[in-house]
């Protein structure tokens, strides 16, 4: 029998889970791709990583590389010494980075020394802003990769634009969306029980409408007046609409730090809890009137969702979220006076990006047999 294609796929951060999903789902017992899932531990909390893989049926990674959080530095030279090792003894055929994380930029430098093939599903996005270290992972990534997987059409042109060749370049959809597509039923029919800060039960009536909101950028949070300003129109906001917050550590970490969390928590209309695991967050998020946040994904779910969506950042690497769907980047201090036009907003105009459609893994797979047949 033929010798398999050996593939390694990496994740390592929450972003990442719901794009490997639907590909280790599709590659399960496939004839001639082997599928190996390593998982790099940037994120490791129960909330942050593990229910993402028992929600979204992911098999338990063949190798753990446990590197836990540190400065930007650290982390990545952490990911690279152990995931060369993993490298130098599986042999892979082809490594496949997801997304814009740590683990992204550290994975695919380490394959690309090794003259190993490494492809990038989520390629060419660029916000242009280089203060994100989002950007720099993708720069760093779409500057050594072999195959350019991408979510949309401005991100096949920004490749285009940067002298990749057009034969590498393929636009394919969006897996962050097959996940959605495949797990919203699912999503829908959990009960939302959620727990405060302090494990008390909340008490929200969730068919009344109500905002959700997430927020973790350390250019929103790191800083002590730009968290502060944020404070006081997430409690402006709360008064037009009851919000639920699900907390990042690093947002819950910045707000103990700076003093800001009493204040908060002082306000009766901002529901706080912990991070999500995938299932409650989907079924919050669909059934929201409005989401404010800094993410990036949640800009392409709620664009599917039809949700109108503020996102608090000076750029997005995710255009077409605001030129189809249903994004729209705005500033700290607008926080108040958009919420409260969107809430009033005519969303007939919202559509949804080419083949953000439920079968981006299958067409990705589709690309990878052509690839293996000829390599
Ligand atoms: C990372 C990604 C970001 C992504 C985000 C989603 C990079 C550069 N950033 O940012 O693109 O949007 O994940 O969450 O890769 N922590 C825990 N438990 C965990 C993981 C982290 O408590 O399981 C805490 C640690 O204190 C850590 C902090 O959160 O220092 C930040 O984690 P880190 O992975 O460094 O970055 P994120 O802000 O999560």
């Amino acid at each position: 029998m033929a010798k398999k294609f050996k593939l390694i796929l990496v994740a390592g951060a929450r972003p990442n889970f719901m794009k490997i999903a639907p590909l280790m789902h599709a590659l399960e017992n496939h004839p001639a791709i082997e599928a190996m899932l390593v998982h790099t531990g940037q994120h490791y909390d129960e909330k942050m990583s593990h229910s993402f893989f028992e929600q979204l049926n992911i098999p338990e990674p063949h190798i753990n590389l446990e590197v836990g959080s540190a400065s930007h530095a650290v982390q990545t030279a952490t990911i690279m010494e152990r995931f060369e090792v993993v490298c130098m003894n599986e042999q892979p055929d082809m490594v496949m980075v997801v997304g814009d994380v740590n683990s992204t930029a550290a994975c695919s430098l380490v394959a690309a020394k090794l003259h190993i093939q490494v492809a990038h599903y989520e390629a060419g996005l660029r916000s242009r802003d280089r203060d994100m270290p989002e950007e720099i992972n993708r720069l760093v990534t779409d500057a050594i990769s072999d195959l350019f997987i991408t979510t949309s059409k401005d991100a096949s042109q920004n490749l285009l634009d940067e002298g990749v060749s057009e034969a590498k370049i393929h636009m394919l959809g969006n897996l962050m969306i097959d996940s959605l597509v495949e797990q919203l039923e699912k999503a829908q029919a959990v009960e939302l029980k959620l727990t405060g800060l302090s494990g008390e039960s909340i008490q929200i009536d969730f068919n009344k409408p109500y905002t959700l909101m997430t927020f973790h950028r350390p250019s929103n949070v790191d800083d002590e007046k730009t968290l502060s300003l944020l404070v006081d129109e997430w409690i402006k906001v709360s008064e037009l609409l009851p919000v639920v917050f699900p907390i990042h550590p690093r947002t819950q970490a910045m707000l103990e730090k700076f003093g800001l969390m009493e204040r908060l928590q002082a306000a009766p209309d901002i529901y706080l809890t912990g991070p999500l695991a995938y299932f409650e967050f989907l079924k919050l998020m669909a059934g929201a009137s409005l989401v404010i946040t800094d993410s990036g994904g949640i800009q392409e779910e709620t664009t599917y969702l039809k949700i109108p969506c503020l996102t608090v950042r000076p750029t997005t690497e995710r255009p077409v979220t605001i030129w189809e769907g249903s994004n729209q980047l705005i500033k700290a201090n607008e926080i108040y006076t958009q919420a409260e036009a969107s809430v009033r907003l005519d969303r007939s105009g919202f559509g949804v990006p080419q083949y953000w459609d439920g079968q981006a893994a299958s067409r990705i797979i589709k690309l990878l047999e052509q690839f293996t047949a000829l390599n």
